[in-house]
């Protein structure tokens, strides 16, 4: 398993351009099973998740081609309504294929996709809502078997917001007979995409980005041509990196408006944010101001976004809370953190920082993707040589992580195993 270690106390200057969306291209790649022919989507960012995503399209009988940054999906013969195990235990977000598998070819077998680090992450609320359709599901050795001849058109409301459950219902309900309203629906920019998307289809789909869409189902998809939105994500973590090494950094190939709640926090922190256009301008405090951060669904401020903020936190000058209201275990970096010096502990759902003034470089192990990036962000500011292990969770959702951080001055460099 490869590693990265990284050489702190460097200040970060430069420029760094932000790659597609994990989070839009993972359903937008998916949604080409709603159509018969020939899709191609540009800056797609190369990552492990989409590399497991076009070999789960290619195992369903969809001719996938990827090269650099464009990958173009047929899904016009489809041949395989089955999800295994072994392709859904690798990405979770494999579930997405449920509702356009029913709606396409009436009938899925997709293995449940269990738990992961941060949670247990039940699939239920997708289940419920492919039932309001009118899919016949059963759970059966660990698959979800989903069958219709046609789905209905129907009233449903989400007890709890979930992004890649109103991405699924979205896509199923898209070729449904009649009017879906889907309420209390997630409002996140890569649900708005992929709404673009299934609307440049020929879908009838209105709301997106509130919590209320309202899908008019249609007789038939086309295939699409498009671009996925940059990722906000790897966005902020950039942002976070010029404000911890009091650094200068200028994000091109972003969108602004996607990252307020991050904005309003940074600057409360005390970073000079700068936005103009696609470009966002980073510079770091002389010194980090402690801020409370409470993580929620958009445009609340991303649980995505939480590790990262973390590791700010922990070397600002004060005490901090920072609450998890999305995932029921997603401080599995506070251990690792705290082995670098940071003063965190735990109560609930709610981490209390105190900073101090500097963290010490240790070997940590990465859990989780957001988890991995947050190590990598204590090293630059760490005293001494950090060493990030079991990496391939960081590959899972950034493009060339140490190789843009490298460009703008960080001593980074990956170990391979
Ligand atoms: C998406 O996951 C993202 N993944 C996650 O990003 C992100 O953290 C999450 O949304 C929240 O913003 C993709 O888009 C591929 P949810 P998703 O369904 O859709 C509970 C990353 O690092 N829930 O919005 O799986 C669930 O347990 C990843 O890029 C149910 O109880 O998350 C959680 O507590 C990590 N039943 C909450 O809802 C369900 O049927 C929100 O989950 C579905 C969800």
């Amino acid at each position: 398993m490869d590693k990265i270690i990284v050489d702190g106390g460097r200040r970060l200057a430069g420029n760094v351009v932000i790659s597609g969306a994990k989070n839009a291209a993972l359903p937008i790649l998916v949604s080409s099973l709603l159509t018969d022919g020939k899709n191609t989507y540009t800056n797609v960012p190369n990552l492990k998740d989409i590399q497991s995503t076009c070999v789960l399209l290619q195992n369903h009988g969809a001719r996938v081609e990827a090269a650099e940054n464009c990958v173009t999906i047929d899904a016009g013969n489809l041949s395989n309504s089955e999800a295994p195990y072994d392709l859904v235990r690798k990405m979770r977000a494999s579930i997405l294929v449920l509702g356009p598998l029913i709606a396409r070819l009436k009938k899925a077998r997709v293995s449940l996709p269990g738990g992961c680090a941060i949670g247990a992450r039940p699939i239920n609320l997708h289940l419920k809502a492919l039932a309001s359709l009118g899919a016949k599901i059963e759970l059966k050795h660990g698959y979800v078997e989903a069958e219709a001849d046609r789905l209905i058109g129907a009233d449903i409301y989400f007890d709890i917001v979930t992004v890649t459950g109103t991405e699924n219902i979205m896509m199923a309900a898209a070729l449904a007979d009649g009017v879906t309203l889907l309420r209390n629906a997630a409002r996140e920019p890569e649900v708005v995409a992929l709404a673009d998307v299934l609307n440049q289809m020929g879908a009838d789909i209105r709301g997106a980005g509130t919590s209320v869409i309202t899908i008019t189902g249609v007789e038939k998809l086309c295939p699409v041509s498009v671009s996925i939105i940059p990722d906000r994500i790897e966005a902020g973590t950039f942002m976070v990196a010029a404000a911890l090494t009091r650094g200068d950094i200028t994000l091109e190939n972003c969108e602004p408006e996607h990252l307020d709640a991050l904005i309003h926090k940074l600057r409360l922190a005390g970073a000079r944010i700068q936005v103009s256009g696609k470009t966002i301008r980073v510079e770091g405090p002389e010194l980090i101001s402690s801020v409370d951060v409470k993580t929620h669904p958009y445009p609340g401020f991303p649980t995505d976004m939480q590790a990262q903020f973390m590791v700010l936190m922990s070397v600002a000058s004060g005490l901090s809370i920072i609450s998890e209201t999305i995932f029921e275990n997603r401080f599995i970096h506070v251990g690792e953190l705290r082995r670098m010096g940071a003063d965190i502990t735990i109560s609930g759902n709610a981490a209390v920082i105190r900073g101090v003034p500097y963290l010490s470089a240790a070997p940590v192990m990465a859990s989780d993707l957001r988890a991995s990036a947050s190590l990598i962000l204590a090293g630059l500011v760490a005293q001494g040589q950090t060493e990030v292990n079991r990496v391939y969770h960081l590959d899972r959702g950034y493009e060339a992580m140490e190789k843009k951080f490298e460009k703008l001055g960080a001593a980074v460099t990956r170990v391979k195993s």
